[in-house]
């Protein structure tokens, strides 16, 4: 895992954005793998400026999202669908045709998930995946204890995954209980992975990324055994002792 140290949130989007961008840029067709969340908020930001000041395109970009809540519909304020479009997909020139989001309101969840697994590997895998990380060690909805093995599934969100994400909703009751959520195997396939960590609230699931053993008992442990890692923290998350 390669660490890069950034000043602040502002250095640490700004650096994943250009670290995106040249892949874009670089390549004829990219699969990007997405996350939603307070991380990636920035990155986004100036991917749209980006795309406004310098016309990096995305006609040629295909997107799988990491998750999605069960019981919210795509128009629901708070489904990952909506954060997508008002956050990123609504700015930019990717057809929406080319964006994939697990649907919280398949009649069949389990079908929902077979059938998310097999999109992705049928577009050839992700060339790109961004991450963010829980508190407690979590990628995607993968909460610990999550089997290395799994692949897109169904899962029971812990009080404390509720907890975090209660600040989008009206009250904790509204938070869904359930998600969908790519598997920690389809996560370790994607071709490169580039995990984003601002703030002292990460400060210790960082430390432990760094200093423990690979465990299902905390889920971004197993990006140690990834071959192609970025991780850019800021300060306030690296700075274990000061
Ligand atoms: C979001 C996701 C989650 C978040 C994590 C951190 O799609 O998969 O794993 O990345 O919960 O959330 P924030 O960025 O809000 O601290």
């Amino acid at each position: 895992m390669k660490i890069i140290e950034v000043s602040d949130y502002k250095q640490m989007s700004v650096k994943a954005s250009q670290h995106v961008i040249a892949k874009i840029r670089n390549s004829d067709c990219l699969t990007l793998g997405l996350a939603t969340g307070g991380t990636p908020k920035g990155l986004y930001g100036e991917l749209i400026e980006d795309h406004h000041v310098n016309g990096t395109s995305y006609k040629c970009v295909n997107t799988f999202n990491l998750d999605e809540y069960i019981g919210l519909s795509k128009e629901d304020p708070n489904s990952y669908y909506q954060y997508m479009c008002s956050n990123l997909f609504s700015h930019i020139d990717i057809p929406l045709s080319q964006t994939h989001i697990p649907s919280g309101m398949a009649d069949d969840a389990a079908e929902e998930c077979r059938r998310y697994e097999n999109m992705i590997e049928d577009a050839g895998g992700i060339d790109l995946q961004i991450l963010g990380i829980g508190e407690n060690g979590h990628i995607g909805f993968n909460e610990p204890g999550t089997s290395f093995q799994s692949a897109t599934h169904i899962v029971d969100l812990t009080e404390s995954t509720r907890e975090a994400n209660a600040r989008y909703f009206e009250s904790l009751d509204e938070v869904p209980r359930q998600a969908i959520t790519m598997g920690i195997s389809s996560i370790m396939k994607s071709r490169e992975i580039l995990l984003l960590v601002s703030g002292e609230s990460k400060r210790e699931a960082m430390q432990k990324l760094m200093e423990n053993d690979v465990t299902e008992n905390f889920p971004a442990s197993i990006l140690k055994k990834h071959p192609k890692v970025t991780i850019i923290a800021d300060s306030a998350a690296l700075d274990l002792k000061r």
